[in-house]
């Protein structure tokens, strides 16, 4: 992306690929500028058309608060332009299911925290902009299922609802590995729905019950072996995310309803030979016998997938789209894939993070995926409020092309995610007409993501003058090329 430095290079790149950004460079920056249009939620107006997205830091107190890095971070939100915010980031409804011990953790003892973390940002808003009154927050309500290590960063305690070949193998799970009860889901449904009712006392607009990224609720979707009252058919898979949508409606009336989507997946990806991602085979050790049969079983645990871990089928996702409507979610954020077994999908970027592989295909088709899909769900449900992700790869060219996006209708808001942590006030200077500050640009060096990997607080440890000068960021170089080194070793 960097060494495309015109618009006409931008194109013929894109052209080359074969796949569709849209970037029409009529449309500019002023009053006409469609990202700068409000837009009509209810009875509530958002002031513009872009959103920041739930980004975690790993930074949170040992108790689930905030700490200033917190804090520091979700100002930089509220000083980003940007009128609504995405769920700010990933906060546990309960202790098992924090992604790690510094991720924040809903609950009465927490509420002020929590409330305190939307004050900051709103006045950090107010003093740069002069009013708060068209921006739009909400908290994001998660349990970390299969990838929660609420006590050490390198002790994995998985909540798994079904057995995954290939998932639990790298998990090492032993295959008396107890799956979360059914009993277990029905008290946790009733603590996401206690967690909502904090979050809206805590001043919040929405909540997002989070359904992506291959934490609980989203493993859920994919639980086609589950037997009971949560896995097999349709119905069942989706019953938490109804009862937990439906317990919100009926006890915080008034609090809106957001989710975040994967929709679509894939089989999960490893290093190949020369180091860029490859899929897992599948299915796994009876590969042989089964292909000499001529025989090519379904991979079932792609939600949105096409049956053979590889492809789209968004059928199941539409069905879910149109049943979200029927149980009154008004906002959707759209995803795809998972951040620790293809991330690729998830967060184009040239440069992986250390337990990551080379990407496999150019980002800028990732970029691509990511807004074909969301504008074809916002096609199909224009009622609803549509949130696109991936567009952080861009880099220059972010606002270019979130601005047709928004005049075509292709999403109603350009999520901002990594973007947000390098360079928050991007939004504010595109809607300015102001030109970027290129040092500040995220150039997708993925070390937000490889120093929580590493157990390290994240951040953006390249451009962002306040990582750079900690001692963690010599730390993480120090792993980074311990990792080089022992590179499939
Ligand atoms: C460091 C980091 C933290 C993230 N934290 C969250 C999170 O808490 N919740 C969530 O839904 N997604 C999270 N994401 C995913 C982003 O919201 C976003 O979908 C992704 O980075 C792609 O968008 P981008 O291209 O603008 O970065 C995180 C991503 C990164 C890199
Ligand atoms: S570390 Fe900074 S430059 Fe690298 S991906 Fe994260 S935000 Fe972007």
């Amino acid at each position: 992306m960097a060494t495309l430095r015109t618009v006409a290079e931008f194109r013929e790149h894109v052209r080359s690929l074969g796949v569709d950004i849209p970037l029409d460079d009529s449309l500019q920056p002023g009053a006409s500028d469609p990202l700068a249009q409000p837009y009509r939620l209810g009875d509530r107006t958002i002031g513009n058309r872009f959103a920041v997205l739930p980004m975690e830091g790993w930074d949170a107190t040992a108790e689930g608060l905030p700490s200033d890095r917190t804090f520091r971070r979700w100002k930089r939100f509220g000083a980003s332009g940007a009128k609504l915010i995405w769920g700010g980031e990933a906060v546990a409804v309960r202790e098992d299911g924090r992604a790690s011990p510094n991720e924040l953790l809903i609950n009465d003892a927490n509420l002020s925290g929590i409330e305190a973390l939307r004050t900051a940002l709103v006045n950090e808003h107010r003093d740069r902009f002069g009013s708060t009154e068209s921006l739009y927050i909400g908290l994001q309500l998660t349990h970390s299922g299969r990838y929660s290590k609420p006590h050490d960063h390198n002790r994995p305690e998985p909540k798994i609802v079904y057995r995954h070949p290939i998932l639990d193998r790298r998990l090492k799970l032993a295959d008396d590995y107890p799956l979360v009860t059914d009993d277990d889901l029905k008290r946790l449904t009733v603590r996401f729905v206690d967690a909502a009712k904090l979050a809206f006392k805590a001043g919040y607009d929405f909540v997002d019950i989070k359904q992506c990224h291959s934490y609980l609720g989203h493993e859920l979707l994919s639980a086609v072996d589950r037997p009971g009252e949560y896995g097999g058919s349709f119905e069942n898979r989706t019953r938490f995310a109804r009862n937990v949508i439906e317990g919100v409606r009926s006890e915080a009336p008034g609090l809106k309803i957001g989710v975040r989507l994967n929709a679509a997946d894939w089989r999960p990806f490893k290093p190949g030979d020369d180091g860029r991602g490859i899929p897992e085979p599948w299915p796994l050790e009876s590969a042989q016998t089964q292909a000499d049969r001529g025989e090519s079983p379904p991979y079932p645990y792609a939600f949105g997938g096409d049956g053979t871990g590889l492809g789209i089928d968004l059928a199941e996702p539409i069905r879910l789209i149109d049943q979200f409507h029927a149980w009154g979610v008004e906002l959707l954020c759209v995803t795809l894939g998972s951040p620790y077994y293809n991330p690729h999908f998830l967060r184009p970027a040239l440069f992986p993070p250390t337990d990551g592989y080379k990407p496999p295909e150019d980002p800028l088709v990732g970029v691509a995926r990511h807004i074909a899909i969301t504008a074809l769900l916002k096609k199909r449900r224009p009622e609803l409020a549509f949130v696109g992700s991936g567009y952080s790869y861009l880099q220059e060219r972010l606002a270019e092309v979130g601005r047709t996006v928004a005049a075509r209708g292709m999403a109603d808001f350009i999520g901002v995610g990594r973007m947000a942590l390098s360079y928050p006030e991007l939004p504010a200077d595109a809607l300015a007409g102001r030109a970027f500050d290129r040092k500040r640009v995220c150039r997708t060096f993925s070390d937000c993501t490889s120093s929580p990997r590493n157990g390290l607080a994240s951040g953006c440890y390249p451009l962002d003058p306040f990582y750079k000068n900690l001692a963690e960021a010599d730390e993480l170089k120090r792993r980074k090329s311990l990792w080089n080194e022992n590179k499939g070793k």
